[in-house]
């Protein structure tokens, strides 16, 4: 109880706090008394998947929507009624995930683009002093654009960074930033993070909204967890925080329950590879599966990874080595023999694993099964029609209608889709091919729920992720692959086996014989 008064009293005044935020969108309820606080110098992570709320929240507070309950206090008084010009009074800018810049006007009045004049930051002052302090801030930025460019011209994650630039010219107080990176490529994300480390020493109140967990390590002072509209938890991020307490905070649940791997299996292996080798990069490898098992294979782009699951699922031959599925020989000369016998393959490119963009989701969920479906006629259309309720059910997809065209799908949604259509015809072996890759969090639970069903239930997995997290995580038994060869095997990987992986797959140990 002292304890607690006196960490209270030590605690800096939030710059900004909201409490019991409420928000409904007709019968979506958004936020559920949401309430979190921002202090002075601080980054303020808000961590949440799709959907959770976390932009409802930030708009909110840019006074973009009104709540329907709650408080907004700034500098411990209450605004209200709140709105975008207060806000922008009370310091506050924001970079959100729809960009509003105008097409047609420069990179230059862009920046200054709704800034009332008068208000204008820089109004008094000459304009090319104006362009100067412009160009200074997009050269730090790494954004060398000239000024009288129409922002039309400009890259996507150009036009993000000037969305950026476009904020920190009003020198806010408080910064919200939604999602500002999911456009960028990894060098512009650095410039951003970097510049965020100096708005915070200079004590700006930050909250950035992700639904990545590795930005939360990268950027964050504090992260709070949202989901279905309430803001669960709030954690200081120290260097012990990992990615499975974050996973924990959000989903609110126990992940070594949640994801709990089952059993290591004892049965005989289903599908073993001896000595294997493609012209594409296999140098030698061997390894088994077992039934009910998942396998992952770990390796830096090129170590032969692809072209080992490739050679599995019958899209290339090997030029030498031995595969062996239920104790017979297996080789398979096209996927559609892999998968009469049993193995199913899912590619990481949706393209490649034959998405069918404008056609239905109930045909692209069907499409490797149509001929077992189609050879009833119209009895079985009716069945297919309940078939895939049921699977679409089961997978978790949030779809509107089964004959809405795919495009309509979230990524994550269209994965899942794929990922049933994999499943389908109940195969033995399931080779992914980074399954989870540029997901939202939610999808990824969700596909890893489902993995951990099926393999209770048998079916094995070779899991080929670049993704060591969730390979650690999944994986009853993890091969390390490095320069075509198999340089490691370990079993029930935990996180503390980080390292010796790395170090695998850096060509850092030698290879097993
Ligand atoms: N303008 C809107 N009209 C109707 N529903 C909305 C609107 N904005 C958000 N929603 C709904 O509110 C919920 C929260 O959305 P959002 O705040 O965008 O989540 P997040 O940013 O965490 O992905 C979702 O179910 C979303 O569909
Ligand atoms: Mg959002």
């Amino acid at each position: 109880m002292s304890q607690s008064l006196l960490n209270h009293s030590l605690e800096p005044a939030p710059r900004l706090r909201v409490e019991g935020i409420s928000k409904r969108f007709g019968s979506t309820r958004a936020l559920r008394e949401a309430a979190l606080t921002l202090r002075s110098g601080e980054v303020h992570v808000l961590l949440g998947e799709n959907g959770a709320g976390k932009s409802t929240l930030a708009k909110i507070i840019a006074g973009i929507y009104p709540a329907d309950a709650g408080n907004i206090v700034v500098d411990g008084q209450a605004i209200h009624p709140h709105s975008v010009k207060l806000a922008r009074k009370l310091g506050i800018a924001t970079v959100f995930q729809e960009l509003s810049l105008a097409p047609h006007l420069s990179v230059l009045d862009n920046l200054f683009l709704g800034c009332e004049e008068g208000q204008h930051p820089f109004a008094w002052l000459h304009r090319s002093w104006e362009a100067q302090q412009c160009r200074s801030l997009l050269t730090e930025l790494e954004l060398d654009l000239p000024l009288d460019l129409p922002v039309s011209a400009l890259t996507i994650a150009q036009k993000q960074m000037l969305e950026i630039a476009k904020a920190l010219l009003r020198q806010p107080q408080i910064l919200i930033m939604d999602e500002p990176t999911s456009t960028l490529t990894e060098r512009e994300k650095s410039r951003l993070f970097t510049r965020l480390q100096t708005l915070k020493q200079q004590g700006v109140a930050i909250l950035y909204v992700t639904h990545h967990l590795q930005e939360v390590l990268e950027v964050g002072t504090r992260v709070s967890a949202m989901m279905d509209g309430a803001v669960n938890a709030t954690v200081d991020v120290t260097s012990t925080l990992t990615e499975t307490q974050l996973l924990e905070m959000l989903t609110g649940r126990n992940l070594s329950l949640a994801i709990a791997r089952p059993p290591q299996p004892t049965l005989p292996p289903l599908f073993t590879i001896e000595d294997l080798q493609t012209a594409a990069g296999c140098a030698g490898v061997n390894l088994e599966v077992r039934p009910g098992e998942i396998v992952g294979i770990y390796g830096v782009m090129g170590c032969g990874r692809e072209s080992l699951g490739r050679a599995i699922v019958g899209l290339t031959r090997p030029t030498q080595g031995k595969m062996t599925l239920l104790g017979h020989p297996y080789l398979p000369l096209h996927p559609k023999a892999a998968r009469k016998r049993g193995i199913s393959y899912l590619a990481m490119d949706r393209k490649e694993a034959g998405i069918l963009a404008e056609r239905p989701i109930r045909e692209n969920l069907n499409l490797s099964n149509l001929s077992h479906f189609n050879r009833w006629g119209m009895l079985l259309t009716q069945q297919e029609r309940l078939k895939t309720l049921e699977s679409l059910d089961r997978l978790q997809v949030r779809y509107a209608s089964t004959e809405d065209a795919m495009t309509r799908l979230s990524g994550g949604n269209q994965q899942k889709v794929l990922f049933g259509r994999a499943i389908a015809h109940l195969p033995r072996l399931l080779v992914l091919e980074d399954p989870t890759a540029g997901i939202d969090m939610g999808a990824k639970l969700e596909l890893y729920r489902q993995m951990q069903t099926l393999a209770a239930q048998g079916l094995s997995f070779l899991l080929l992720s670049s993704d060591l997290f969730e390979t650690i995580l999944l994986c009853n038994r993890v091969y390390v692959m490095y320069d075509g060869k198999i340089v490691d095997e370990l079993w029930e990987p935990t996180l503390e086996d980080e390292e010796r992986i790395l170090a695998g797959i850096l060509g850092r140990r030698s290879a097993v014989p």
